[in-house]
């Protein structure tokens, strides 16, 4: 600790109170491989969820509905039979329905702590490895327009939770067959399972829901339920980056899948 506090314009490796060694930096690996990597997966992701969330069409083979575009929310989607559809902004949205929707996940994975670290390594160089200097010569890091947003994870969180709901939802629908008859399987539910199991496990191992669940209590004793459950998202906070990885990679194949059953490329496999 300083006893002097620095101003954020001072901040920064070339800042007055830090040593003075010429090199950019110290490490001999390949420290670029992580970010070049990171960068590329989730640029890879923004364009293919694009496309899709602009395209408008291809998002329902019965009985399967894209995630991108569940619930429908506006007249101008393709109601599925007993589906999430609450057309609550009605007749005047003209524009792609999953641009209603994907406002949430999109804000949850925009804000969460994972992918903040991700992108601001990965397309910001802010710093793009550890003991590698940054290039910008400020740091005001989350405390200024726009970066103060990324305080509202909180509550993207509160939202996520419902739509972790309604895709669970959906993948019981999946049960059916493209009679809308219950008790059925294919190959798009298995996808279906797999990726609602992934968004799970993404959404609960939160750093917010960890300290929704179990902080701020002074003593865990008295709630022993908080406490087991803490524990419990605990260990899957311990691995959020692979399952922020694994859910954006389930959710954007359950995306595909059901584009090539809808466009009629290929045809959803039975089981029974
Ligand atoms: Fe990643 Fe909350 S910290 S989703």
């Amino acid at each position: 600790h300083t006893s002097r506090k620095l101003s954020h314009s001072e901040g920064g490796v070339r800042g007055a109170g830090r040593a003075a060694i010429a090199a950019p930096h110290l490490r001999t690996d390949r420290w670029w491989l992580q970010p070049a990597g990171t960068a590329a997966g989730l640029f890879a992701f923004i364009v293919y969820s694009t496309w899709r969330a602009f395209a408008n069409a291809d998002y329902y083979a019965a009985p399967y509905v894209s995630p991108f575009y569940s619930p429908c929310l506006a007249e101008n989607c393709e109601p599925m039979k007993g589906g999430p559809n609450w057309e609550i902004f009605g007749s005047w949205w003209g524009l792609s329905p999953a641009l209603l929707i994907l406002i949430f996940p999109l804000g949850f994975r925009l804000t969460c702590y994972y992918y903040r670290k991700a992108y601001y390594r990965g397309f910001w160089a802010s710093p793009p490895a550890c003991a590698v200097a940054e290039p910008h010569k400020k740091y005001s890091g989350e405390t200024k327009f726009p970066l103060v947003f990324q305080n509202m994870h909180r509550y993207f969180f509160y939202a996520a939770v419902p739509v972790a709901g309604i895709l669970t939802y959906d993948t019981v629908l999946a049960f059916r067959d493209e009679n809308y008859e219950w008790g059925h399987m294919g190959l798009g539910t298995l996808v279906f399972l797999v990726n609602i199991v992934l968004i799970w496990a993404y959404t609960l191992s939160c750093h917010s829901c960890r300290h929704i669940v179990g902080g701020k209590l002074k003593h865990f004793s008295k709630h022993p339920v908080r406490y087991r459950t803490w524990q419990w998202i605990g260990k899957l906070n311990a691995r959020h980056m692979l399952l922020a990885w694994a859910s954006l990679i389930s959710v954007a194949l359950a995306d595909l899948y059901v584009y090539l059953v809808a466009s009629g490329a290929f045809d959803d496999p039975r089981f029974f």
